[in-house]
């Protein structure tokens, strides 16, 4: 059984299977019928609601995707569709602000937008200093035009929220922790002992790669271990050396702490799906994922990253990219789980540069990522860590590119060098992303562009 509040009423689900959605619970048991489907697979926002937890006295909401959260991730939590909005009769303020500025044709997308921006407006996870734009780049309109509703987010500046009631009725509903054929540990001590139990049980932490597995693939999990609430997973370590990221941290807790780290980090995780994804998915499962398009793998690898994975009492710590041995493939023992990757921070001499190239600027998936962290020392190269994504079945350092840029002075002679050197490195493949020969190219003009931004990748 599962318990969840809904405006302020506890929903008990006596059968909660470990792949029953929120979405349709949502719809075909409480006929919540105002939460859409549109895509099924986290791209268009229409089954957007929010989600709250207990943080303290408070409530802490963020917005996400109900057709790929499964109703076990809620237990013990708080849900808010677009009907809570108007529970007293009256429209909203997001709702009316949209109704008048003529921001719905069909309406299909609108409960999206009006609980994104709702997040927004009640400073859910990610709105803070978020401009509307982004707030709402995981929402898809297909006839309005988006204008009007970005004018009605900014309209409704944030407003703290009065969630006392709320945190009264989460606070007598403790989570239950289990259920057929499914668990959900509250500390790593508990997973671990679980998983040598059950070395063969599908984790899952955000659900973000492993929802599309049950809504489009059809899959059965198995038995499934839930790790999105365990509080020592969900820390974000930071000292003067390196940060330290829990491997249930999602990607908008850990936004900030990645941001301070380098720019480009921050701008990487910005264009990770949309909020409602960054909301929910985490690091730890981009890493375990294993996918050659996954975006942190390749950032990571160039600043030298470590992957710490803990299997019952014992722990073992690899550089990220020993992790990745084959398309699908990855070093990790039945019963293992990624426990917290370490992120150095770069010394003042080193330049980096990241970038993200897919067809779409929001919202997708790369074609190909690369990541460069050079040292410098009197001008030239002392050491080079260049990572791809989308170049090979795994995310790979380019060996040859390196070696062609260390020790040379930092000119465009030398980046064209270490850009032909690629060739060398990988073998891309095509697919609906992009041609081998695209991705070869696309790379190489990256490489060979840092000859030219020396000026830029100073001003870090
Ligand atoms: C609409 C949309 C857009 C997306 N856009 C991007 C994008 O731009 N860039 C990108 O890189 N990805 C993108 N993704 C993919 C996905 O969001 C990321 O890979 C995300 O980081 C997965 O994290 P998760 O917590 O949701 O993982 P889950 O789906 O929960 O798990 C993924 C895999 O990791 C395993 N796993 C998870 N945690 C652990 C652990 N601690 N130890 C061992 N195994 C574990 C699971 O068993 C599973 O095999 C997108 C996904 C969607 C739906
Ligand atoms: S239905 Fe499209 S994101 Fe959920
Ligand atoms: S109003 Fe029709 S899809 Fe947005």
């Amino acid at each position: 059984m599962i318990r969840f509040v809904l405006d302020g009423e506890v929903i008990e689900v006596a059968d909660a299977a470990p792949t029953d959605t929120l979405l349709d619970h949502l719809r075909y048991r409480l006929r919540r019928t105002g939460t859409k489907e549109g895509c099924a697979e986290g791209d268009c926002g229409a089954c957007t609601v929010v989600v709250g937890e207990l943080d303290g006295d408070a409530v802490k909401w963020r917005a996400v995707n109900a057709c790929i959260l499964f109703l076990p991730m809620v237990d013990g939590k708080a849900v808010a569709t677009v009907e809570s909005l108007s529970r007293n009769g009256a429209l909203h303020p997001v709702q009316r602000a949209i109704a008048d500025g003529h921001g719905s044709q069909c309406g299909f997308c609108t409960p999206g937008f009006v609980m994104s921006l709702y997040g927004r407006s009640i400073g859910a996870l990610g709105t803070e200093g978020t401009p509307v734009r982004d707030v709402i780049a995981g929402n898809l309109c297909r006839c309005t035009g988006y204008g009007p509703i970005l004018a009605a987010g900014e309209a409704n500046p944030p407003q703290p929220a009065d969630d006392r009631e709320t945190a009264a009725v989460l606070r007598s509903i403790a989570p239950l922790r289990s259920g057929p054929g499914w668990f959900a540990p509250r500390t790593s001590d508990e997973l671990a002992a679980l998983l040598l139990e059950h070395p063969d049980a599908r984790i899952v932490a955000g659900a973000t790669d492993v929802g599309l597995w049950v809504t489009k693939g059809l899959r059965d999990l198995g038995t499934t271990i839930f790790i999105g609430d365990i509080a020592d997973l969900r820390g974000i370590d930071e000292d003067g050396d390196a940060v330290t990221i829990g491997a249930a941290v999602r990607y908008s807790e850990a936004k900030q702490a990645l941001a301070a780290l380098h720019r480009d980090l921050g701008e990487l995780v910005r264009r990770i799906g949309g909020l409602q994804v960054r909301n929910a998915g985490t690091i730890g499962g981009n890493i375990a994922n294993g996918s050659p398009i996954g975006d942190m793998p390749p950032a990571l690898i160039a600043l030298g990253a470590e992957l710490v994975l803990r299997r019952g009492g014992e722990r073992r710590a690899m550089p990220l990219e020993r992790f990745f041995l084959a398309y699908g493939k990855q070093d990790r023992q039945p019963g293992e789980f990624v426990e917290r990757v370490r992120i150095p921070r770069p010394r003042a001499s080193t330049r980096i540069r990241i970038a993200k190239l897919s067809k779409r600027f929001d919202s997708d998936i790369s074609a190909v990522c690369g990541a460069f962290a050079i040292r410098l020392e009197e001008g030239r190269v002392v050491e080079a860590r260049v990572a791809f994504g989308g170049m090979a079945g795994i995310p790979a350092r380019a060996p040859a590119c390196e070696a062609a840029l260390t020790g040379k002075p930092w000119c465009e002679a030398t980046f064209a060098e270490a850009a032909a050197a690629l060739a060398e490195d990988y073998r891309p493949l095509s697919d609906l992303r992009g041609s081998a020969a695209y991705r070869l190219t696309v790379a190489a003009n990256l490489v060979r562009s840092l000859g030219l931004e020396r000026e830029n990748l100073f001003d870090v």
